[in-house]
């Protein structure tokens, strides 16, 4: 073989090689976004803002791996240990205790490697909310309290859940009061809950009964509507906390706005609604 000859020779070997690590290394990333996708994104996302817990964008940066891993392993018992910063992050997330996760400290590692490189790369991961239209708003109301029925039959929100709102009445108390929600969770963080929730007493309400997509954008705009009459009742100086969930909360506000002074008459849910009574009289 010629000094060319074994010259490409290597750079090839070299080449199939790195190709390989390449692959071992996509593995192992594909493995973490699997886990993150199955299981975290229902509370989190990678640079979308915060859900149910913070986003995670960056999290290796500001903790320490093996304080991650303890930290996924079984949260709540750093918590009663004292560790300052968990038990400041459980404050902040109103006291919802991130579910021990069954992972080893090597799939947390895997887990890390993926959100490390989802941060680098700047691709925001996170459920967006499309803005609700009145018509959604009134359907989403309709859902909750169970006077409009789910395409697959689920239960109604209030069997559960209460809520402050003119129209609804003695709601459920097995679970929490949902007026506060949007303004706590953010519009994604409401989307995300009802879509695929992380609680096991809902979860296995939906499970054989899932909402249709449709069904979550009117939920999550009703619960923005009530969030939003909320906020216009709240006393002074708690109200631009109350407003942080931001752009969401706003378009929602000019929605209610024109609920209010606007649209009683053109709109098509009400043509529905008046036209489903005269077919029940
Ligand atoms: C049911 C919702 C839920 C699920 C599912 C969940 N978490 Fe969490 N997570 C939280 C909450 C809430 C917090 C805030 C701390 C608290 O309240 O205990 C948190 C906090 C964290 C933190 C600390 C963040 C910081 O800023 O320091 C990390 C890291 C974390 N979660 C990783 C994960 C990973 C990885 C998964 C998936 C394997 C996961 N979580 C699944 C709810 C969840
Ligand atoms: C079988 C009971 C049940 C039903 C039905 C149910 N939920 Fe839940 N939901 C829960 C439980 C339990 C939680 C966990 C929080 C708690 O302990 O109250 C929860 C949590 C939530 C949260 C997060 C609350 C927060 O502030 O952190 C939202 C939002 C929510 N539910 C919306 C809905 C909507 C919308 C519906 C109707 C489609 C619904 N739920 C139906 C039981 C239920």
């Amino acid at each position: 073989m010629s000094e060319w000859g074994r010259g490409l020779a290597a750079v090839a070997v070299v080449a199939s090689l790195h190709a390989r690590m390449l692959r071992a290394q996509e593995g192992q990333t594909d493995r973490g976004q699997e886990t993150f996708q199955g299981v975290c994104a229902a509370c989190h996302t990678i640079g979308g803002g915060r859900l149910v817990g913070p986003d995670l964008r960056g999290v290796t940066e500001r903790r320490s791996e093996q304080w991650i891993i303890d930290f996924v392993q079984h949260s709540q018992r750093l918590v009663s240990a004292g560790d300052s910063t968990a038990v400041a992050l459980f404050k902040e997330y109103q006291e919802i205790p991130m579910p021990d996760q069954p992972l080893s400290a090597d799939e947390v590692r895997q887990l890390l490697g993926y959100i490390r490189g989802a941060s680098a790369s700047g691709a925001g991961l996170g459920p967006v909310v499309a803005e609700a239209t009145e018509e959604q708003i009134l359907l989403g109301r309709e859902f909750f309290q169970g006077t409009e029925r789910f395409a697959n039959g689920g239960p109604s929100c209030t069997s559960c859940h209460d809520v402050t709102d003119e129209a609804i009445t003695g709601g459920g108390v097995l679970a929490r009061e949902l007026t506060t929600a949007f303004s706590r969770l953010g519009g994604p963080g409401v989307q995300s809950v009802i879509a695929n929730p992380p609680f096991p007493v809902m979860q296995r309400a939906y499970r054989d009964n899932p909402l249709t997509e449709p069904e979550v954008a009117a939920l999550v705009g009703f619960l923005g509507l009530v969030g939003a009459q909320q906020a216009l009742h709240q006393p002074r100086g708690s109200g631009p906390k109350l407003f942080a969930a931001g752009l969401g909360g706003a378009v929602l506000l000019l929605a209610l706005y024109s609920l209010a002074w606007g649209g009683r008459s053109r709109g098509s849910v009400n043509q529905r609604i008046y036209d489903r009574q005269i077919k029940s009289t």
